[in-house]
């Protein structure tokens, strides 16, 4: 299966370049309340009330709300970008547990309100690079993998972590196609998944996440290309093997296990080598790890990392 590259609607450029707070406040009114309205978790806007890190934000401009809640990769609800935001809006994330478990001395279930308890929740200006080589730079709001991943005991023989969504096609139309090797599925090496930029994401722009962002729990790893980063995730196994992902099952000489972001490595169809900001008109350079390489690169030295793409 292949990613529906459609640059078309990453060109677009009639609306403001950036949300100003005001814009923001505004877009919360309208538009982008799409998605959060329906979502049982609404409560108040900025209801997180997570503390800025100024030690993880990015300077560049915030896309605004109305983009980052309606341009969106989350095949369960549709293979197009405007899918999710329209056929999420019922999709139901409280109740909602996440089990860890494999190779660990201290396999646990958390329901999500203990989850949001296991660290302070910070806000956190991180890029987002897509494969398809769009990109955009959104507050999220979480707290290290780490955090979790500690409190069941990782064993001395866990190598890699496996990240694994809901399966529920009754919820999710789009497990009904056969478009991926459902649940979806992803994988880090634990020291990747113990990396502090690593974040187990429970909100953005201040509040909780809106459904078709992975709601109501995600990761997000800033380095590598989106699909690294689950959305809705329900269970988490520390295991010895490298998990084979949803991606590398569906077309292994497209998507690798790494996915680091990487402009001088090409994705068979198309170059790596630029990104279209979405908002903007003109294309920028990609970034090696897509611009967070002093905090990653030392991960793979001695790796080829055109073989381990
Ligand atoms: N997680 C699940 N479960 N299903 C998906 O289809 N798409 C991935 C990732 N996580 C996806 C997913 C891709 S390709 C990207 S680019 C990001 O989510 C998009 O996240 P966003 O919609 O919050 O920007």
């Amino acid at each position: 299966m292949r990613f529906n590259l459609n640059l078309k609607e990453c060109e677009v450029t009639s609306r403001a370049l950036w949300a100003s707070r005001r814009d923001f406040l505004r877009q919360t009114m309208t538009a982008g309340l799409g998605g959060w309205i329906a979502a049982p978790l609404v409560a108040k806007a900025g209801s997180l009330g997570a503390k800025p890190n100024p030690a993880f934000r990015v300077s560049d401009p915030t896309t605004p709300l109305e983009k980052v809640t309606t341009y969106n990769n989350f095949y369960e609800f549709g293979t197009s970008k405007e899918d999710p935001a329209q056929q999420a809006t019922d999709f139901k994330v409280r109740p909602w547990k996440v089990v860890v478990e494999g190779e660990v001395n201290k396999p646990q279930t958390f329901d999500l309100d203990d989850i949001l308890k296991l660290a302070p929740l910070e806000e956190r200006i991180y890029r987002l690079r897509c494969v398809e080589a769009w990109s955009m730079v959104i507050p999220w709001i979480g707290f290290p993998l780490k955090e979790l991943l500690n409190r069941v005991d990782p064993r001395g023989n866990a190598k890699f972590v496996e990240l694994i969504s809901l399966m529920d096609p009754d919820q999710m139309p789009g497990q009904k196609n056969a478009v991926l090797d459902w649940p979806y599925r992803e994988g880090l090496r634990l020291d990747e998944a113990m990396h502090p930029l690593t974040l187990l994401t429970v909100g953005l722009y201040g509040d909780v996440l809106p459904n078709q962002n992975g709601a109501p729990v995600r990761i997000v790893i800033p380095w590598k290309y989106g699909f690294k980063s689950v959305k809705s995730i329900v269970r988490i196994r520390l295991t010895e093997t490298m998990p084979v992902t949803s991606w590398m099952k569906a077309g292994p000489s497209e998507y690798g296990f790494y996915a680091n972001v990487n402009p001088a490595v090409d994705h068979p169809r198309w170059s790596q080598a630029k990104e279209r900001r979405i908002g903007d008109f003109l294309k920028r350079p990609t970034l090696p790890f897509n611009g967070y390489a002093d905090q990653v690169a030392s991960l793979y030295s001695g790796m080829d990392l055109t073989k381990n793409f």
